[in-house]
This record gives C-alpha cells, structure tokens and sequence, in this order.
C-alpha cells in the first residue's frame, strides 16, 4: 500500500534515526487523533503538551465544536436549532440519552426530575455550617461533594440503573442547593421546591420568594433564563468537564466527581467569567475609558485581559454568545428598561473586533460576554452568576462522566511529565545545615536505630 493510503502517522526521532508508526483515529466530524498510547513504549518518551492544546483525551459522541467555523452541536443537533425550538429540560434529556424524547419519555424524565428536587433535610446544616458570607460557589463545592454521604444507596458506579439515578438526583438537586446557598448569604429561610413550575420558574422562586412574600415568576425572565441554562448545559472537554471526567476515572464517585468540577468552573478563565465580566463592566463605567481598558488588556506586561473575550476552541464568534446577546436586547427592549454596561458591552465588542491585537489573535466575545448582563436584568446577584453556570453544566459533567466510566477504554487518568528538577542528590544532615544538637523538630521522636536499605 502506498504511504499516502495508509492511515498512521510516522514520527521519526532525528537524533537516533528510529522510526515508528502510529495509527490515526478518525472521528465523524473535526479533526483526527494520532492514537500514541504506545509512544513511550516504542519510543521511551512522552509527548509534551500543558494546556492540552493538541492532545484529546477522549473520544466522544456527545458534543462537537468547529472552533474555526463558530459550530456547536449536542448529539448532532445546532445549538441555534435547540434553542428555537425547545427547553433546557429537553436537552437535558438530549444529552443524556442521545437522543431527543418521545411524548412519554419526556414526560417521565420530567416527571423524575421535578420529583426529585427536594434536598435531604440534614443537608440544611452542612449549609448552616458555613460563614454567613461564604462565597456560593464554597458552598456548591462542599454540598455537591456531600451528596455523597446521603445518597450511598446507589453509589455503585458500574450499575447502569445507579448512574442514572445519580444523574437524575444531580440535575434535580442543584438548583435547589444554589438557591440555599443564596438564602443562607441573606440569611433568610430555605425556600422549597415546587412540582408544579417549570425547572427555570422552580429556580427563580427558590431565590425570590419568601415565607412572608409570594413571589411572581416574570415568563419572561424564566424563558431567558432557561435559554441560558441550553446554552451552557455541554461544551466537550474544557477545563471543569476534563476534571469531573479526571475524578472520575479513579473510580470516585460522581458526587465527588461533579464537586471536583464546580471547584475548576470557578477559575475567572472558565465559568467565573460571568462574574469578572461584569465586575469589569462596572470598573469600566463609561464608554470613554473603553479604550484604556483595551490598551491595558494589549500590554503584555499588565495581567489584565478582557474578560469575556477569546476561547481556547473558537477562533470565531462563539455561536452562544450571539444568541445570549440577542436575549439579552430582547429582555431589556421587553422590560422597556436600559442597563448602562450592556451600552458599554455593545461598544466594548464593536472597538475589540476592529482592533488588529483581537483580530489578529481572533478573539470574540466568548457566552459569559454577554450572559452576565441577563443576570443583572433578572435581579440575581452578581456572586451567583458562575453558580448559575454550574447549575446548567451539571448535565454535561454527569453526562460525560457517563459515557467515561462506560467507555471500554476507560484507564485511570494519569498524565506523566518531562521532569527538569535535579538529577540526584544526598541526604544532608541537619547537623551539617546548623541546626542546634538538641533540635526537635525535625521529626521528633524518630527512632535512634538506623532504617537501611539493605
Ligand atoms: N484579552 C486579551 N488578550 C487575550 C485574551 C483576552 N481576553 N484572551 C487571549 N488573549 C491573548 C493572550 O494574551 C495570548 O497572546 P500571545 O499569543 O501574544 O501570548 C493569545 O491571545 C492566546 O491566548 P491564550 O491564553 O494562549 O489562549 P488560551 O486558549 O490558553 O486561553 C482563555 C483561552 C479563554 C483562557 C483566554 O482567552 C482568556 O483568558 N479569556 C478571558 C477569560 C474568559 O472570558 N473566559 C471564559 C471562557 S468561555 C466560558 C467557558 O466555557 O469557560
């Protein structure tokens, strides 16, 4: 066979001459792998890759992005299409199954989880434990962790039926425990969830409502608010998914998976964008200092960049961040009401995108662009914004963590490193470093008789 008709790559070490094949993975759409699982075997070396710029990690039939072309898809669907059409719920059910549901799966997955809203009521005191002020992403990291400790009935990761389960629990209960950690900060009562309102109506009342006051879901707000739950319910493998799929590949299971992934949405680079978005929107003030704010964010020499702009995979305008910036003017036009940052957002993208640094480096407004500005208008505070994200990306990380534990593939994630520290050295005794004869610290009360290696 021809070179060019065979489907492997060649790499070939310059300094010895060896030559080795490796074959190339094709998927249905995007670019292809070079399977080098058996690099170091042939070769006695790694490939060296921090940030994963060109490495998968996984094969996977979930979601695709064409970063170049500025595409997004769950299970093959536009993400344009989803968000016409349907609801968060649906999706959910999407990305879960694989498929969109008839009438009557729909209608007992909905059913499963409005059903399964209601928190544990001893889990009220882990939340009770925490400072009054603690930050809502602290909490979620902590109780989504605890879930673990009540729901061990159906923790055993290799049974189907359990999986699910945990799945359902997970996108039922978020909601519920983002808005406790709202009500603790006010120090107001947890408010309950109710069966008979929709998963965005049912959030809203948790955060608004109170015992003494009713609180009327504006429809409006919970259409948006639900799209911006589509938009972020799966994005493949970025940095919180990578981790939840990380956790779980020791085999822990996907409460403490899931927790191990709010911990890594909370980063301003990824989820806590919103927020910092936002909080620069606000320091920014007026559209005059827009262009210092960019000259700041061009100096490679000031850490600040603009939040809310650029993305690892989209080398295009994100196809979300569109559709949140329509949402975002249709709910003000709506509300009839006007928010000064959103003037200086619209202004912020218009001077970025003729600017050579952003064109050149093709960076857009990524989907926290523009979200934060939703959030404002709806009335929830700033410090829950990135909670809001974790709520929506719950399905994406329980979905992957899935289709991880059942790939056949699976091996426990263990990346290896080119190690630079020093080559060898001995042991320096303390006396000959000046430490006092008769110190104690270094591990005191160690034996006196010599351990060797013998
Ligand atoms: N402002 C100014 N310069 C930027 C920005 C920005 N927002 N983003 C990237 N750059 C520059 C960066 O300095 C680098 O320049 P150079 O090549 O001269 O060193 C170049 O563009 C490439 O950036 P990078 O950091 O190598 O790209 P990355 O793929 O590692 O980082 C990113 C992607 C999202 C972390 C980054 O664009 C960023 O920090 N953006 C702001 C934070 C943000 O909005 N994050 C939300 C991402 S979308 C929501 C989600 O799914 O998490």
């Amino acid at each position: 066979m021809p070179d060019s008709h065979r489907k492997t790559v060649t790499i070939i070490n310059n300094e010895t001459g060896q030559r080795e094949e490796f074959p190339i993975i094709g998927g249905t759409r995007g670019p292809a792998g070079v399977d080098i699982r058996q690099l170091y075997q042939k070769m006695g070396m790694f490939t060296y890759d921090p940030g994963f710029k060109s490495t998968a990690s996984c094969s996977s039939e979930i979601t695709f992005i064409d970063g170049e072309k500025g595409v997004l898809q769950y299970r093959g669907y536009p993400v344009e299409q989803l968000a016409e059409h349907t609801c968060y719920l649906e999706v959910c059910y999407l990305l879960l199954n694989g498929e969109l549901p008839t009438e009557t799966e729909f209608g007992h997955f909905h059913n499963m989880i409005t059903t399964h809203s209601m928190v544990n009521e001893g889990l009220k005191d882990f939340i009770r434990g925490f400072r009054y002020d603690a930050h809502p992403m602290a909490i979620l990291v902590g109780v989504v962790g605890a879930l673990s400790s009540f729901y061990h009935d159906s923790l055993d990761i290799h049974d189907l039926r359990h999986q699910e389960i945990s799945a359902h629990r997970l996108i039922a209960k978020m909601p519920t425990i983002a808005a406790a950690a709202y009500k603790y900060s006010l120090g107001q009562p947890i408010v309950y969830p109710s069966n008979d309102l929709c998963y965005s109506e049912n959030f809203l009342t948790m955060m608004f409502s109170s015992p003494t006051q009713r609180y009327e879901v504006n429809p409006l707000h919970a259409r948006v608010l639900d799209l911006l739950f589509l938009l972020h319910a799966d994005h493949e493998q970025n940095a919180s998914t990578s981790t939840v799929r990380l956790a779980g590949s020791s085999l822990a299971n996907p409460f403490a998976a899931v927790s191990a992934g709010i911990g890594a949405l909370w980063g301003p680079a990824h989820g806590g964008a919103n927020e910092a978005v936002v909080r620069m929107l606000e320091e920014i003030g007026d559209v005059k200092r827009i262009p210092e704010f960019v000259a700041r964010a061009k100096d490679r020499n000031d850490p600040f960049r603009l939040n809310g702009f650029g993305h690892r995979v989209y080398k295009n305008y994100d196809p979300r961040a569109r559709l949140v910036r329509d949402a975002a003017h249709d709910l003000l036009e709506q509300s009839k009401t006007s928010d000064p940052i959103f003037e200086i957002a619209l202004r912020l993208e218009e001077i970025a995108l003729e600017d050579d640094y952003f064109v050149s480096k093709k960076l857009y407004p990524n989907v926290d662009f523009y979200s934060g500005i939703i959030y404002r208008e709806i009335g929830i505070p700033l410090n829950m914004f990135t909670v809001l994200f974790a709520v929506a990306r719950t399905v994406g990380w329980i979905a992957q963590w899935r289709e991880m534990i059942q790939d056949p593939e699976r091996v426990i994630g263990r990346p290896r490193q080119v190690y630079k520290g020093p080559e060898h050295k001995d042991y320096t005794p303390t006396e000959e470093r000046g430490f006092h004869a008769n110190c104690q610290r270094v591990c005191p009360g160690r034996p006196t008789a010599k351990w060797s290696r013998s």
